[in-house]
C-alpha cells in the first residue's frame, strides 16, 4: 500500500501501459482517474475496485479539455498528487511519405499533450505533500531507427522537457520524472512484434532475450510514484531490459 491516500491520473490509461500503471497504483491503494478519448461511461478498467477508479474522457492535445479533466479529477477524489503523462501515439513511416497532419497529430499528442498535463496539474500537485509528475518517453527517445522520425523526435523532446521542468517545479515540492520502456509485450509493442518485417530489426537487440511485460512497466512506475523515489528528480528511468543497439 505504497500510495494509500494519494489521487493519481493516468492520461491514456484505458488500456495498454496506462492500464496496468492505473492497476498498479490502485493495488497500491491510490484513487485513480483514467482518461482517454473514449465515449461518455466508459467503464472502469480496474476489476474490483470500482469506487477507487474512474474515467473521464478528455483529448490530451486539447488544452481546455485536460483543464476540465484535472477539475473533473479534484472534485470526484479531493485533491491530485501524481500525474502520469502516458497518452501517446505512433504513427511510423519514411520523413518523405508522413503528411503534416500525421506529423502534427504525433506531436500534439506526444509532446503537447504531456505540457498540457504538466501545465495544467501544477497548482493542483503544488497544494499536496510532495507532488510527481511522470512522463513518458521510449527507447526510441534516445536510439535512432529508420521509419519513426516523428515519434523518435516527440519522445527526445518529451526527455528533454522533463529534465527542464523538474528543475522548475523542485522549489514547488513536486519532482518530474520519465519513463523510458523498450519493447513491451503490449499496446504499441506487441503491434510491433506482430509485423515480422519490423520485428526482425529488433528482436536480437533485447539483452534478456524476451520483451518486457506491462507489469514490470507498472512496477517501475509505482516506484517513481511512491515514498521511495523522494529524492529522485529529472530522470530517464528506461525499463527495456538492456539493449544491444
Ligand atoms: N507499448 C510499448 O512497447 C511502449 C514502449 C515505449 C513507450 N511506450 C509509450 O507508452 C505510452 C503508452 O503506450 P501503449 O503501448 O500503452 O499505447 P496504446 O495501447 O496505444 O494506448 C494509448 C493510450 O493513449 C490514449 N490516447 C491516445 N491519444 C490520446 C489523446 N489525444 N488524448 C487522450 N488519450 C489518448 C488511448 O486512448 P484513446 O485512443 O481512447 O484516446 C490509450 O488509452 C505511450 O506514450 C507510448 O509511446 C510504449
Amino acid at each position: 500500500m505504497r500510495l494509500k491516500g494519494k489521487v493519481a491520473l493516468v492520461t491514456g490509461g484505458t488500456r495498454g501501459l496506462g492500464r496496468s500503471i492505473a492497476e498498479a497504483y490502485a493495488a497500491e491503494g491510490a484513487s485513480v482517474m483514467v482518461a482517454g478519448r473514449g465515449g461518455d461511461g466508459h467503464p472502469s478498467p480496474v476489476d474490483g475496485v470500482a469506487d477507487q477508479v474512474a474515467f473521464h474522457a478528455a483529448d490530451v492535445r486539447d488544452a481546455a479539455s485536460v483543464d476540465a479533466l484535472m477539475a473533473a479529477t479534484v472534485a470526484r477524489f479531493g485533491g491530485l498528487d501524481i500525474v502520469v503523462a502516458n497518452a501517446g501515439v505512433s504513427i511510423p513511416g519514411p520523413v518523405s511519405a508522413l503528411t503534416p497532419e500525421q506529423w502534427t497529430d504525433v506531436v500534439t499528442t506526444n509532446l503537447t499533450g504531456v505540457f498540457h498535463c504538466v501545465r495544467s496539474a501544477v497548482p493542483y500537485l503544488e497544494h499536496g505533500d510532495g507532488g510527481r509528475v511522470i512522463t513518458m518517453s521510449s527507447v526510441l527517445g534516445s536510439r535512432a531507427v529508420a521509419g519513426a522520425a516523428a515519434y523518435c523526435a516527440t519522445k527526445a523532446a518529451v526527455e528533454a522537457f522533463t529534465r527542464s521542468v523538474a528543475l522548475e517545479l523542485a522549489p514547488r515540492g513536486i519532482t518530474v520524472n520519465c519513463l523510458a520502456p523498450g519493447f513491451i509485450d503490449e499496446g504499441m509493442g506487441r503491434a510491433l512484434r506482430q509485423n515480422e518485417a519490423v520485428w526482425e530489426r529488433y528482436r536480437g537487440k533485447l539483452a534478456l532475450g524476451r520483451m518486457g511485460s506491462a507489469d514490470e512497466v507498472a512496477r517501475a512506475a509505482v516506484f517513481l510514484a511512491a515514498e521511495d523515489s523522494s529524492y529522485v528528480n529529472g530522470h530517464v528511468l528506461e525499463v527495456n531490459g538492456g539493449l544491444a543497439w
